[in-house]
């Protein structure tokens, strides 16, 4: 029998790619892409990667050419809306990267400052999904001009008189003298997967790889806090720690005042909650990262 290899679907070339081999890696998968490669043989377990087109990755999913994909939560939508029939590909696990919004953008000093102005105009997008489901529900009468990119530059070329894109940090809109007005769509990077049944030996790999993500986003927000604290303090101290479970406490050699409390905090641990521990007396407080969890 042929040894059955779990397919993941990736982008190749891009933000989204550099962020997903990199969380791939973070799980100890080993693999090599290579220039022109399009599919990459995870060395150290039954996993291919196939690297393709981010817009390609939820029909390949749907289709049985991956068996999972990873891919901004905004093409996935975008291809649900207009896949002629029904996409057979959800999300199973948000992956917390990539994060970007579609929004709606025109001439910072233009008349079109807010969705009721689109009416009668035209809107360039790679997105007409998503952008035609919004002016559906609003009710505007509006053209989608479709463009394969460089949407920013439609404005200043008379093709459109607003644009429906992507924005991360607003660079790109800045420097085309645009600025955002709605967000339609806020995205992240998604882990994907059809409806059918995996095989038993790929639905192991799965559930794996599944746990060992999970580990690293968990890890990744999760905190070592030590401290030594006034003992009267402890329980006001605890209270303070984000995500916190019961403390450790241990007795600190020759103190009968100070007590030594480690804690494992599963939410980001700020400025402002080590000035207030600090307040209630805690002294040489270290917030340690955590390199990997496994609940
Ligand atoms: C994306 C998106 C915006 C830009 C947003 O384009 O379509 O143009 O990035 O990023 P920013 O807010 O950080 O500037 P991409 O670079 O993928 O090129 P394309 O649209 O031409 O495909
Ligand atoms: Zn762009």
């Amino acid at each position: 029998m042929t040894e059955q290899r779990l397919r993941i679907a990736l982008q190749k070339k891009g933000r989204l790619a550099d962020d997903s081999y990199a969380l791939l890696k973070k799980c100890g998968l080993r693999f090599a892409i290579r220039g022109g490669g399009l599919l990459a043989r995870v060395k150290n377990m039954p996993v291919d990667l196939l690297l393709v087109r981010d817009d390609d990755i939820p029909s390949f999913v749907a289709n049985d050419a991956a068996d999972i994909g990873i891919v901004g939560e905004n093409v996935l939508v975008e291809e649900q809306l207009t896949a002629k029939t029904g996409l057979d590909a959800d999300i199973q696990m948000r992956l917390g990267f990539s994060r970007c919004k579609l929004c709606l953008a025109a001439s910072e000093t233009g008349p079109i400052q807010k969705a009721a102005d689109l009416e009668g105009t035209r809107i360039a997008t790679t997105y007409p999904g998503v952008l035609g489901r919004f002016l559906q529900d609003k009710g505007i009468n509006a053209k989608a001009v479709e463009m394969k990119g460089a949407v920013e530059l439609a404005p200043s070329i008379n093709i459109a008189e607003s644009i429906c894109d992507l924005v991360s940090s607003g660079a790109t809109l800045e420097a085309n003298g645009l600025a955002a007005f709605e967000t339609i769509l806020e995205s992240e990077a998604v882990l994907i997967k059809s409806g059918r049944t995996l095989s038993p030996e790929k639905q192991d790999i799965y559930d794996k790889l599944l746990s060992r993500i999970d580990g690293v986003i968990k890890s990744a927000e999760t905190k070592y806090i030590m401290m030594n604290a006034p003992k009267d303090k402890v329980a006001a101290i605890t209270a303070l720690l984000p995500g916190a479970d019961a403390p450790t406490i241990v007795p600190l050699a020759g103190n009968d005042d100070l007590v030594a409390l480690q804690a494992v905090c599963t939410e980001n641990i700020f400025w402002e909650t080590l000035e207030e521990l600090k307040a209630l007396g805690a002294r040489a407080v270290l917030v340690l990262p955590i390199e990997k969890m496994m609940a």
